[in-house]
């Protein structure tokens, strides 16, 4: 009697329709790995998933949401029941930044904000972990970043508040569940090629910033092979690993004082959009 073919893992990613996601499509389809791509463009969403079935002979399905609103979870959640799929890995990706101070954005615009890098990333988690648990496997990467550890600036006011929560999120519920062969890894990229600095107004600051840059590939190759070794949280590249060293020892003052100007080349001036 043959034996019924076992069903190929499927990975959940959010924000895949650009840069970093989409390099994690991209890797994950290249190991075999059924895709559920979540972003808001649709469109991109399901450009990507024809090119990766064509190449990778994987199935790969496109799910509109945008996370900020609470009902963004059910939807991801209702597209995977749909399709008779659950999750195996959640690579919690999503995200954005507010280059402007605190005062000078809409209320609104910061708790959005929230919900997209924060909320949404405990709700998706939240759903998605039992069945891993029951299951004895899975795999849970969530994108950081090397700001975590700084002491904060003027403008992009929360974003390193939201990516410290990450961190310190993933690392708690590693300590809930590693053994329950879930593992789970916070990477903290510096920058990155992608469309972030597009996104948000800043790509002319930062490309005359002259900084230190990986490819979405690079920092996607690290934080999977990161992730299959369990290790909890990860700065890929030198540059960035001295950065985050640096200050993780020095004094919060002396790290603001370092900070602080060279943040301001990145922020932009206040205008309630
Ligand atoms: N690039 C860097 O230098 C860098 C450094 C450190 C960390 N990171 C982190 O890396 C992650 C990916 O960013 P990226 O650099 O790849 O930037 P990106 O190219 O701009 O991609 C951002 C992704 O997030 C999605 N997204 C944004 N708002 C969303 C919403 N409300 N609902 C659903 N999806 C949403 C976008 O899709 P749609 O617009 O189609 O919704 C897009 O797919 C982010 O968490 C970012 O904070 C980036």
């Amino acid at each position: 009697m043959t034996q019924p073919k076992p069903k190929r893992r499927l990975a959940v990613i959010t924000g895949a329709s650009s840069g970093i996601g989409e390099a994690f499509a991209h890797a994950y389809a290249k190991r075999g790995i059924d895709l559920c791509l979540v972003a808001r463009r649709l469109d991109r969403l399901e450009a990507l998933a024809k090119i990766l079935v064509d190449a990778h002979g994987i199935q790969a399905f496109a799910v509109q949401a945008d996370l900020s609103k609470p009902e963004a979870t059910e939807v991801v959640v209702q597209a995977l029941a749909k399709h008779g799929r659950s999750c195996d890995i959640l690579v919690n990706n999503a995200g954005y930044s507010l280059p402007q101070t605190f005062l000078g954005t809409r209320a609104q615009q910061q708790t959005d904000f929230v919900a997209v890098l924060v909320t949404s990333v405990v709700s998706l988690t939240h759903a998605v972990l039992p069945g891993m648990v029951q299951r004895g496997f899975g795999r849970i990467i969530n994108v950081a970043s090397m700001v975590a550890f700084s002491s904060g600036a003027a403008g992009h006011t929360l974003y390193p508040a939201a990516k410290s929560f990450i961190v310190k999120m993933t690392q708690s519920l590693s300590a809930e569940v590693a053994d329950k062969g879930v593992l789970l890894t916070a990477i903290c990229p510096g920058q990155t090629e992608s469309d972030f600095a597009k996104a948000n107004g800043t790509d002319q600051l930062v490309a005359k910033s002259g900084l230190y840059k990986q490819t979405a590939e690079e920092v996607v190759r690290i934080a999977i092979a990161a992730n299959e070794a369990g290790k909890e949280v990860v700065v890929p590249g030198w540059p960035n690993k001295l950065a985050v060293a640096f200050m993780k020892i020095l004094p919060d003052s002396l790290t603001a004082a370092l900070i602080r100007p060279q943040a301001k080349k990145f922020a932009l001036p206040d205008t309630k959009a």
